[in-house]
């Protein structure tokens, strides 16, 4: 799992410096909340990790982002693999105008995974979660002797994998659209897993869900962090507390405090860092 390092990152949009000299250490293997008010440049420090950033206007970026050591803003670096290897999920779902099961094997089918490859990306999920149900081993027998036997089962996996599957396998070529929110959400999630990333970058995930579907969205990513780097951006503290390790805490653009989740949410030492989770400032 990688290990993310920020070091002097200042983004702007044309004159207007959004992120000022932001240094920090996402840790691996944990969940990484972004906190702040909102405009404070949550969405464009996330951004910046996989350089999605760059899509926006006028976008200037300096410093660094390493990534396993690796900075990302290198002008050799590979773009198409950096953003393979650190997913997003965004804040609204946005299926794929297609089946429920098209939109998982999508990204496998673009990357030309096939046959045996598929079921060496099966194998890697099942070491990676061997105490999840992600691929039980009857499906795994007939999906062998089946057409298109093994992309049925990557499919399946991932759908166990984000917490789905037992909500959608008869349906599997409904229309992903006829899904409810939350469901899109999780099949977004399966989506982004799909093309095996070791980073989840997440922004406001749950925003647009009614909180039960925000529950299953949080507790897919307390199960998924033994296995990925998750940051999460969310503008509400009591999510933080819920599922968040570490900690970030953004205002104007600034860093102003970062640490262990239960120390920042609940401790913090800054006073605006205070002002902010007693409400004070928002
Ligand atoms: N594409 C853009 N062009 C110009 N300004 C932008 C753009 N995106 C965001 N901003 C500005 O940058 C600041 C930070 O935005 P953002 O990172 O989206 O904050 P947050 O996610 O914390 O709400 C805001 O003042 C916002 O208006
Ligand atoms: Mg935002």
């Amino acid at each position: 799992m990688p290990h993310i390092s920020i070091r002097n990152l200042k983004v702007s949009y044309g004159a207007h410096n959004v992120l000022k000299d932001i240094t920090v250490d996402i840790p691996d293997g944990q969940i990484t909340a972004i906190i702040g008010p909102s405009g404070c440049g949550k969405t464009t420090l996330l951004k910046s990790l996989n350089r999605l950033i760059e899509l926006q206007e006028e976008v200037k970026v300096n410093g660094k982002v390493l990534i396993d050591g690796d900075n990302v803003y290198d002008p050799q670096a590979d773009i198409l693999s950096l953003r393979k290897k650190v997913g997003f999920l965004s804040q609204k779902p946005c299926p794929l105008p297609m089946s429920i099961y098209d939109n998982i094997a999508f990204g496998p089918r673009i990357h030309g995974v096939k046959g045996k490859q598929i079921l060496e990306q099966i194998e890697e999920l099942e070491k990676h979660c061997p105490n999840n149900e992600v691929c039980p081993a009857n499906t795994r027998n007939t999906a062998r002797t089946h057409k298109n036997g093994e992309m049925d089962l990557l499919v399946e996996c991932y759908l166990r994998l984000a917490g789905l599957w037992d909500e959608v396998k008869d349906r599997l070529r409904m229309p992903a659209s006829k899904l409810s929110v939350g469901q899109q959400q999780r099949l977004a999630l399966a989506r982004t897993l799909s093309v095996k990333p070791e980073v989840i970058l997440a922004d406001e995930p749950t925003s647009s869900l009614d909180p039960v579907s925000a529950r299953l969205i949080e507790e897919q990513f307390q199960m998924l962090k033994q296995n990925y780097t998750i940051v999460l951006v969310t503008h509400t503290l009591r999510q933080a507390r819920r599922i968040a390790d570490h900690a970030i805490f953004l205002y104007l653009g600034e860093m102003i405090e970062q640490g262990p989740a239960s120390k920042v949410l609940c401790a913090p030492c800054e006073a605006k860092t205070c002002a902010y989770i007693s409400g004070e400032i928002s």
